[in-house]
C-alpha cells in the first residue's frame, strides 16, 4: 500500500453496538469538518436494505449527540451503502468486490467479534479486495498470548504491518495525547520524573454503569482482559517511558515497547478482584460466573528510571463515579520544617482523562497569619476547553485512513502486553463481591494500594 489516503470505507459489523455507539457518530462529525468525503459500506449479516442502516446510523448519532443536523446528516447518508451476508461465506466478498467497483484502496474496519478476524480476511483475500488496502481491528486483540500471536499469523497471510491498524481508543483521545505532550514538551519533569523523586503512581477508571446488555461479552473477557490489559496499560506506557530518540513513528512505539518489556509479570499477590452484587443476574451472564468487573493491580517496572516504584491501577464497572485519572505522588520533602504537613499529603501531578480534561498540581501554601501553617491546593495547568475536542473514533479512522500507525497498537506491543497479565486472566476462583456504587470489595482491599491510599477522583 502506499501513502496514498484510503478512498472507501468498509465497515464490518455496520450493524452492531459499536458502529451504532461509536463509530456512526464519529463518522458524522467527520463530514461535518470535511475530513470524510470517501463512501462508507457497512457489511453484517441482517438482510436490510440501506434505508434501514440510514436510519440505524441516525438513531446512534441522535443518542450520542441530542439531535442531528439535517444537511451534515444528509451527506452522511448520502456515502452509505449496505452489503449484507454472512463473513463465512465468500459471496459476501464477491458482492463487496462489485460495490467497491471503481475504489483502489479499501480501509476495512473489522468492527466485529475477534472470531471474525480469519473468515473476513481469508474473505477479502481470495475475492482479490486485500491488494492495496488497509485493516484496522478493534479490541480485544486475542485473549490471551497465544491467540495474540495466532491473530498476528491470521492477519499477516494477508496484510504487511504497515497497513495493520490494530485499534486502542484511548490512545486516540485528547487527554492522552495531552499527556504525552505535558511529559516531553516541558522541560522542569524531567529531573523529577524517576524513582528518587517519585513515590508511587496510580491510575483509576471508574465507570458508574454496569455491563449495559454486553454480559455474554463481557462474562468472557472481565475487567484485566476488557480494561487494564489495554487502556490502562497504555497510560502507564506513556508515563513510564524514555523519551523518543526521533521523531518517526517507530522511535515513539519502540520507546512503549522497551517500557513493556521492562514490566514485571503479575502474580496472584498483585491483583485484587472484585464482582459487583448482581452481576450473575445480568443477561449473558453464567449464572456460577466468577469473573471479575473489579480488579486493582500493582504493577512493578524493572528500569533505571523505576525501580521500586509502584504502579497502582484500578478498573470497574458500577464504581460510585465515571473518572479516568491518574495521580502521580511526589515523595515528601527530606526534613518536616513545618508543621501540620499530614503525611498522606505531598506533591502531586494529576492527569484527568474524564469526564472532563485537566492537568492539575498538587502543592503546600501558606495559610495568610502569624502561624507557619500552610494547606494543600491544586494549581490548575490545564482545565479544557473542550469545543475543538476530537472524538477518539474520530482521529482514529481519520489516521487509518491516512496511514498513519502512530496511536495504534504495533505487533511486538500487541503480543508482550499478554505476557504480563498471564497469569491472572482465568483466575476462577470467587472474586470478592462489592456492593454497587462502591469503590470495590471493601475488605479485600483493605491493605491493598499505594501507601498513603487511594486518591479519590471526585475530589
Ligand atoms: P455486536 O455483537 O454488537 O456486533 C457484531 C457485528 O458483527 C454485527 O454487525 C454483526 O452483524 C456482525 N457479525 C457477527 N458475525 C457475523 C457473521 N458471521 N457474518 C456477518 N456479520 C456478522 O458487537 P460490538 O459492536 O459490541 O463489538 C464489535 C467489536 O468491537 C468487538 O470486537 C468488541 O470487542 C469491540 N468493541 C466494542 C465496544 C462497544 O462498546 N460495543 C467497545 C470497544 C470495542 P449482525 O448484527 O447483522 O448479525
Ligand atoms: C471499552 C470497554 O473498551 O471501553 C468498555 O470494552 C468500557 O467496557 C469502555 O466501558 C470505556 O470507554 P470510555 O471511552 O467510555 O472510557
Amino acid at each position: 500500500m502506499t501513502g496514498d489516503r484510503s478512498d472507501v470505507l468498509v465497515l464490518f459489523g455496520a450493524t452492531g453496538d459499536l458502529a451504532w455507539r461509536k463509530i456512526f457518530p464519529s463518522l458524522y462529525v467527520m463530514v461535518a469538518r470535511g475530513t470524510l468525503t470517501e463512501p462508507v459500506i457497512g457489511v453484517a449479516l441482517e438482510d436490510w436494505d440501506i434505508a434501514r442502516l440510514v436510519a440505524r446510523a441516525r438513531s446512534g448519532i441522535e443518542a450520542a449527540r441530542g439531535s442531528v443536523d439535517e444537511a451534515t446528516f444528509a451527506k452522511l447518508a448520502g456515502l452509505l451503502r449496505y452489503v449484507s451476508g454472512d463473513y463465512r461465506d465468500q459471496q459476501t466478498f464477491d458482492k463487496l468486490r462489485q460495490a467497491l467497483s471503481g475504489h483502489r484502496h479499501p480501509l476495512y474496519y473489522l468492527a466485529v467479534p475477534p472470531s471474525m478476524f480469519e473468515p473476513v480476511v481469508q474473505g477479502l483475500e481470495q475475492s482479490g479486495g486485500a491488494r492495496g488496502a488497509r485493516l484496522m481491528v478493534e479490541k480485544p486483540f486475542g485473549r490471551d498470548l497465544q491467540s495474540a500471536r495466532w491473530l498476528n499469523r491470521v492477519l499477516h497471510m494477508v496484510f504487511d504491518e504497515d497497513s495493520i491498524f490494530r485499534i486502542d481508543h484511548y490512545l486516540g483521545k485528547e487527554a492522552i495525547q495531552n499527556l504525552l505532550y505535558f511529559r516531553f514538551a516541558n522541560s522542569f519533569l524531567e529531573p523529577l520524573w524517576n524513582r528518587n523523586f517519585i513515590d508511587s503512581v496510580q491510575i483509576t477508571m471508574a465507570e458508574d454503569i454496569g455491563v449495559e446488555g454486553r454480559g455474554r461479552f463481557y462474562d468472557e473477557v472481565g475487567c484485566i482482559r476488557d480494561v487494564i490489559e489495554n487502556h490502562l496499560l497504555n497510560i502507564m506506557l506513556l508515563l513510564a517511558m524514555e523519551p523518543p530518540s526521533g521523531r518517526s513513528v517507530d522511535d515513539l512505539i519502540d520507546e512503549k515497547v522497551q517500557v513493556l518489556k521492562a514490566i514485571r509479570t503479575l502474580r496472584p499477590e498483585d491483583v485484587v478482584r472484585g464482582q459487583f452484587e448482581g452481576y450473575l443476574r445480568e443477561p449473558g451472564v453464567a449464572a456460577d460466573s466468577t469473573r471479575e468487573t473489579f480488579a486493582a493491580v500493582r504493577f512493578m517496572i524493572d528500569t533505571w528510571r523505576w525501580q521500586g516504584v509502584p504502579f497502582y491501577v484500578r478498573a470497574g464497572k458500577k464504581l460510585p463515579v465515571r473518572a479516568t485519572e491518574v495521580r502521580v505522588r511526589f515523595k515528601r520533602p527530606p526534613l518536616a520544617i513545618f508543621d501540620g504537613f499530614e503525611p498522606e499529603q505531598a506533591n502531586y501531578l494529576r492527569f484527568r482523562i474524564a469526564p472532563v480534561v485537566a492537568i492539575g498540581i498538587g502543592a503546600r501554601r501558606k495559610v495568610a497569619g502569624d502561624a507557619m501553617v500552610g494547606e494543600q491546593v491544586e494549581l490548575s495547568a490545564l482545565d479544557g476547553d473542550t469545543a475543538d475536542e476530537m472524538e477518539p473514533y474520530e482521529r482514529l479512522i481519520g489516521d487509518a485512513m491516512n496511514g498513519n500507525t502512530q496511536l495504534f497498537t504495533r505487533e511486538d506491543a500487541s503480543e508482550i502486553a499478554w505476557r504480563i497479565v498471564a497469569p491472572v486472566l482465568d483466575d476462577k476462583s470467587a472474586p470478592a463481591l462489592y456492593k454497587p456504587g462502591t469503590w470495590g470489595p471493601e475488605e479485600a482491599m483493605a491493605g491493598f494500594g499505594p501507601a498513603h491510599g487511594w486518591a479519590d477522583p471526585c475530589a
